[in-house]
């Protein structure tokens, strides 16, 4: 035997598990974001124009490459109680394709809060859940796909992303960035690396929005997730 063979552990890990094309309805889910990315508009933007491109020709070659697919353990939180109405919701609009997609994974999703601090009331209205990513389900480097939940009239803080870019496409329900704009089933909003952003969720109805984050794949490894302190919370630390 050569010492160049796989460990058995690696090599027994990688064949049993199940490819990207034996799973259609997680194949499916992708190709949504990929068209998605593709024929939505960058509405006249540069800066959304070349982020749409890089989403896009880095998710074809992870479709192209076929890769293997982990099984995550489920994982609910107390805002997973309101997909079900999000799902319904979505399903009316713009991203009806999206939700349907969703739908059909959305018993194999592990919802996380991904924050080392997070506010309790925030750990009851808001939940994310990656469906390709360093950490999978279905693997990959350079970029992460997944959505985000939350519950009615919520405030997710303020916070931003170092040296990543992150787009959210609304899937359903109304939000607002940083009191700029209320967006709407099909919206794209960008933030670059290092922007600050608050979002805050309408009164009635939950909010899910689709997400990509493009990046160093060293950073998309490990994000650090951290809330931005406010200038209340710095003043009452000392900071
Ligand atoms: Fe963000």
């Amino acid at each position: 035997m050569s010492d160049t063979s796989i460990p058995p552990a690696a090599a027994e890990t990688n064949e049993n598990l199940p490819r990207l094309k034996e799973m259609p309805d997680w194949l499916y889910l992708l190709r949504e974001f990929e068209a998605l990315y593709r024929h939505g508009s960058a509405g006249g933007s540069a800066s959304i124009r070349a982020h749409r491109k890089r989403v896009r020709d880095t998710l074809s070659a992870v479709i192209a490459a076929n890769p293997p697919i982990t099984r995550r353990e489920p994982v609910t939180r107390p805002v997973t109680a309101h997909l079900g109405r999000a799902l319904d919701l979505g399903e009316r609009g713009a991203m009806q394709g999206m939700a349907r997609a969703l739908r059909e994974v959305r018993g194999g999703l592990a919802w996380e809060y991904g924050y080392e601090k997070l506010p309790k009331a925030l750990a009851q209205k808001y939940a994310y859940s990656e469906v390709l990513g360093p950490q999978g389900p279905v693997r990959a480097d350079q970029l992460i796909l997944g959505f985000v939940l939350f519950a009615p009239n919520t405030t997710y803080p303020q916070h931003s992303h170092r040296d990543i870019e992150e787009s959210y496409i609304s899937v359903a329900g109304a939000w607002s960035e940083n009191d700029a704009a209320v967006y709407a089933p099909g919206s794209l909003i960008l933030n670059k690396p290092g922007d600050e952003h608050r979002i805050t969720t309408g009164d009635q109805d939950p909010c899910l929005l689709a997400y990509a984050w493009v990046g160093p794949s060293e950073r998309l490894s490990a994000p650090g997730m951290k809330l931005t302190a406010t200038r209340k919370a710095r003043a009452a630390n000392g900071i």
